[in-house]
């Protein structure tokens, strides 16, 4: 074993490559209150969805509903369906993944690259129902299948328990303790499920959950978001996963503020896609207000490679007046300032 990695220098599957992921301290107050990324981009496909897939389908195995030649559906356009890809890939599995014309184009490529069957679902053009008539098709797919299994992401206890490992990850690499664990909030699984555990290892730490405004998880008003792959648009149900008792604090922000973030995180040589620059957004708010010598830790859901076409094309930011550059200047100024004290 290599100590460092916590993991075998050489191994014989992707998946083995789940976890372990690094931390950055992103900058310090002069308090010495500092702010850590726990970079889940470094994981196959980018994302940290991968842990929550493999989890989904452990236990699909585990119940039964799954063997050799088994049959995996999810009502996906993203990075769940990058994940479930990789793991049907190495099953033998097949993978249908339930699509709309709102995914990005390039996430799709790379699921049917790894071998995941694309089924579109029609939509009116509106991204709620869009939502609403993947999973029902999804459903229909699954009735009455034998060896087949819908993994159903926003109520699956195994996309929390999937991501189990952060909560040790973090333990074992932060000895002096959390004080503040900060994460996106889409299913939910990603925050609660590490909260979860981590409340068995280190109690005394607050959790900060982040949506996009528009979203209705923290309350209203609902309206439409571009922030990818997180939060809960109107019209779709909130994640049986969204455990408010796990969640001190739920914060908004809207799609400028996270979208400067992640452009200007990137002048720090640091890709992060739109949903992580809304919760580093957040945490550079509550940073300062944090008693001397914390340390706050956001969990970086994916990195900026896969938006470069969005938040990160200044044409695409103009066409939706999304583009800040007073912004992004102040967020750029802010960082420069709080990075010297590291
Ligand atoms: C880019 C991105 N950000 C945030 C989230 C939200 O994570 P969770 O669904 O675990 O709450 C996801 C999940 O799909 C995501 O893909």
């Amino acid at each position: 074993m290599n100590e460092a990695l916590g993991r075998p220098r050489v191994v014989p599957r992707v998946s083995d490559l789940i976890g372990y992921t690094p931390l950055l301290e992103l900058c310090r107050t002069e308090t010495g209150s500092r702010l850590l990324l726990k970079l889940e981009m470094f994981n196959p496909t980018g994302s940290a969805k991968i842990r929550m897939a493999r989890a989904m389908v452990d236990a699909a195995e585990e119940r039964g509903e799954l063997s050799a030649g088994g049959h995996i559906i999810e009502s996906t356009s993203g990075n769940t369906g990058l994940g479930l890809a990789v793991i049907a890939a190495e099953r033998d599995y097949t993978f249908t993944a339930v699509v709309d014309h709102h995914a990005a184009v390039d996430k799709l490529r790379a699921m049917k690259a790894m071998g995941a069957e694309l089924v579109y679902v029609a939509d009116d053009g509106s991204e709620d129902l869009a939502t609403a008539a993947r999973e029902e098709h999804a459903v229909g797919l699954a009735r009455g299948k034998a060896n087949t299994t819908f993994t159903e992401q926003h109520n699956n206890p195994a996309n929390g328990a999937g991501y189990f490992p952060v909560a040790h990850e973090l333990h074992q690499a932060l000895d002096d303790g959390i004080d503040v664990l900060i994460a996106a909030v889409g299913t939910g699984g990603a925050l609660c499920g590490t909260a979860r555990e981590l409340r068995l290892l280190t109690p005394d730490f607050i959790t900060i959950g982040v949506e996009p405004k528009g979203s209705i998880a923290f309350g209203g008003p609902a309206h439409d978001y571009y922030q990818s792959g997180t939060g809960t648009p109107e019209g779709a149900e909130i994640g049986a996963l969204v455990d408010y008792d796990l969640i001190d604090e739920g914060v908004k922000v809207g799609d400028i503020e996270a979208f400067a973030t992640a452009r200007a995180v990137a002048r720090t040589g640091l890709l992060i896609g739109g949903s992580a620059g809304g919760v580093v957004h957040a945490a550079l708010a509550r940073l300062p207000l944090l008693p001397p010598g914390s340390t706050m830790v956001a969990l970086i859901n994916d990195g900026g490679e896969k938006y470069l076409d969005t938040i990160f094309n200044d044409d695409w930011m103009n066409a939706r007046a999304l583009l800040d550059p007073a912004a992004e200047r102040e967020i750029e100024e802010t960082l420069r300032k709080l990075r010297r004290n590291r």
